[in-house]
């Protein structure tokens, strides 16, 4: 890792540190497989997310969407300047799904850093190369 993706890996650790924190509320009884997200908006807000899942398994939603949603719901200031996620249970370091990286790239800014616990920071050009838009101009 570069020295300068150690200093924002360090800026970050107070929001992994929350996205860990939110994990532990996750609802995953099917999976056990707990994830946490904690989210920054462009005001220095913090927002946060777990997944939640249903017994039937398809409405699932993953704990990166539950973060961008809930915020947008709480009158966060788009577009989100730094995401942390985490997962509790994996062997290996855990990495967002497509469906939730297609939210990010709606909502986060370009040169936003996406910190993956134990991994290390992405952006979600990185992340998601050509991801679908259109262009509404909001
Ligand atoms: N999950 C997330 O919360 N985020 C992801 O990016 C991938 C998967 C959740 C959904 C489900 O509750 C569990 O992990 C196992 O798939």
């Amino acid at each position: 890792m570069s020295p300068s993706s150690r200093s924002i890996v360090d800026e970050l650790n107070p929001l992994m540190a929350q996205a860990r924190a939110a994990a532990l509320y996750a609802y995953a009884p099917y999976s056990r497989f707990r994830v946490g997200a904690a989210l920054r908006d462009a005001r220095g807000s913090v927002y946060v997310g777990c997944n939640v899942e249903s017994a039937s398994y398809g409405l699932t939603v993953c704990a990166e969407r539950n973060a961008i949603f809930g915020a947008i719901a709480a009158g966060a200031e788009r577009p989100f300047s730094a995401l942390t996620v985490t997962c509790l249970d994996a062997d290996q370091p855990f990495t967002p799904c497509g469906a939730c990286r297609q939210v990010m790239a709606e909502h986060l800014a370009p040169d936003a850093p996406i910190l993956i616990d134990g991994l290390g920071e992405y952006r979600i050009g990185d992340l998601l190369p050509l991801a679908f838009s259109l262009d509404v101009g909001q």
